[in-house]
């Protein structure tokens, strides 16, 4: 009995029979290359570079994490590597398993209903919580934009309590003696990154939804501000700063990898496309690996850029690029990029929380989420419960949060469920063998399991604090998972959920 109730644990999800759901395969390799763009380039690019190239170090002095110095190019190049190991794992999965929620529907599909939980909770990570690093990341380069207008806010209204309080730089420190006290403790809110997550929250309520259009215009906005910065950047470099190169050599390297492959999340929204790509067994590995090899080119691009106008330990902060900037005496120049961060990592909020609505969409109809989670406004078509909870739990989060420890997080998040792509598309090929495949990665057993060690890898760079906090997340999600999701699992039940407004 017992035996019988461990194993519906790893009952797997029957993958549906080639559901039409009307798409039309219209996208070409250029247009998942502009899609993976959109989603990829955004608050790891303008701000956890900063961390990655100078390291950390806590309240008490002591050493978080060794920055790379100006060798967080060769950061870069690993992780392009890994995530385009993953990526193609992704593809495969993607192009047979058309389905919304992808790390979490191909777990299910592949290794079981217990570890799909377990991935849906963990991308609970990728996206919610990421978007509490966003917004973290929006403020800071929204209060360098009004400092180029000669507006200044008060300190404790845009820096949150962990921020302060978990912050070994000593100017940030200080803010604590700075903010009024209310019932004995200091206030310390990030008030800019409460109200874009506000904002952006609205913005999904009043129904507006992605389009090909609004993303080519932030395309090309991300690669303006960013081509500014790298030519303007690029004509104040001083070759004295690329000495010493890695002064913390290899593990410098390997620890501003795991913290900046937050700039790499996002590959994964490409997969999501495979059902509307043209000749997909060409096109959307081309477009995945194409997005990847761009924006890997680009950051080491910039990282090269910004590594040489000052010394790598000045990039640390909130607003990295802004200020290398404003530091080698460019204002303006740091204005204009402070604006354009603004507008891309908008656009970032906006696609993850909407990411996140799907999700937890998906997992509620599976019976794994209580039903408001599937409940859909009548007129526009929301899932408007979910999007004003996330919301609000993003934005109360953002108020106080320390941006450095949540990309911790957010990446030790991803990075399991990448692991576990990994591993699901290989066990789909043994126990499944003769299903239609519109796209194979080539030399499955080597670059499959090559891409989950990797993974493995990138996870050991994080601080060890991250497991912690890792540990602690999924102590809750298996909570909630046997005190309901056990109970109300559709698939084990037999009790099929209606959801009468899925649209
Ligand atoms: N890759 C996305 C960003 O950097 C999440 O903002």
């Amino acid at each position: 009995e017992l035996l019988r109730e461990l194993m519906s644990l790893f009952k797997t999800k029957p993958i549906e029979a080639d559901a039409d759901r009307g798409l039309i395969r219209t996208l070409g390799a250029g247009d998942l290359i502009l899609l993976g763009i959109g989603a990829i380039i955004g608050a790891g690019i303008f701000a956890s570079l900063g961390t990655a190239a100078a390291g950390e170090v806590g309240p008490n002095g002591e050493v978080i994490r060794a920055g790379a110095g100006p060798a967080l190019v060769l950061s870069f190049v690993l992780l392009g590597v890994v995530c385009g190991l993953c990526a193609l794992c992704y593809a495969e999965l993607a192009a047979m398993i058309p389905q919304a929620g992808s790390a979490y529907a191909y777990t299910y599909a592949t290794l079981g209903e217990l570890l799909a939980w377990i991935i849906g909770w963990a991308l609970v990570l990728e996206y919610a919580v990421g978007n509490v690093a966003v917004a973290v990341a929006w403020s800071g380069y929204f209060t360098a934009m009004l400092s180029g207008w000669g507006i200044d806010l008060p300190g404790w209204l845009t820096h949150g309590y962990y921020q302060v309080t978990m912050s070994g730089n000593p100017e940030i420190a200080a803010l604590i003696d700075t903010a009024p006290v209310l019932a004995g403790i200091p206030v310390l809110l990030n008030l800019p990154a409460f109200l874009i997550t506000a904002f952006v929250t609205i913005v999904l309520l009043m129904g507006v939804r992605e389009s090909a259009r609004a993303n080519a215009i932030m395309v090309a906005i991300k690669l303006l501000v960013l081509a500014l910065f790298v030519i303007v950047g690029a004509m104040h470099i001083d070759p004295d700063n690329y000495k010493p190169f890695a002064p913390n050599g290899w593990r410098g390297i390997h620890q501003g990898a795991a913290i900046v492959f937050f700039a790499y999340i996002g590959f994964d929204a490409i997969s999501t496309a495979a059902e509307e790509t043209r000749n997909p067994r060409r096109n959307l590995p081309l477009g995945i690996l194409g997005g990847l090899g761009v924006c890997t080119l680009i950051y080491v691009i910039v990282g090269v850029v910004a590594t040489g106008i000052v010394p790598y330990e000045d990039l640390a902060g909130a607003d990295p690029l802004a200020r290398a900037l404003s530091l080698a005496g460019l204002p303006t120049a740091s204005w204009i990029v402070a604006a354009g961060a603004v507008v891309s990592m908008t656009a970032v909020l906006l696609v993850f929380q909407y990411g996140q609505t799907r999700i937890f969409f998906g997992m509620a109809k599976d019976g794994l989420l209580p039903r408001w989670a599937t409940k859909v406004h009548p007129k526009r078509h929301i899932p408007h419960v979910s999007t004003i909870l996330i919301g609000v739990l993003v934005g109360l989060a953002s108020l106080v949060a320390e941006e450095n420890s949540i990309y911790d997080l957010v990446n030790i998040g991803t990075l399991a469920a990448f692991f576990l792509v990994c591993i699901g598309v290989l066990v789909l090929r043994v126990r499944d063998p003769h299903r239609e495949r519109p796209f194979r990665i080539p030399f499955i057993w080597l670059l499959a399991p090559a891409g989950a060690l990797a993974c493995l890898f990138v996870i050991r760079g994080l601080p060890s604090r991250t497991w912690g906090y890792f540990g602690a997340w999924m102590a809750i999600g298996l909570l909630i998972y046997f005190s309901y999701g056990y109970r109300h699992s559709v698939l084990r039940t037999g009790r099929q959920r209606d959801v009468q407004d899925w649209s």
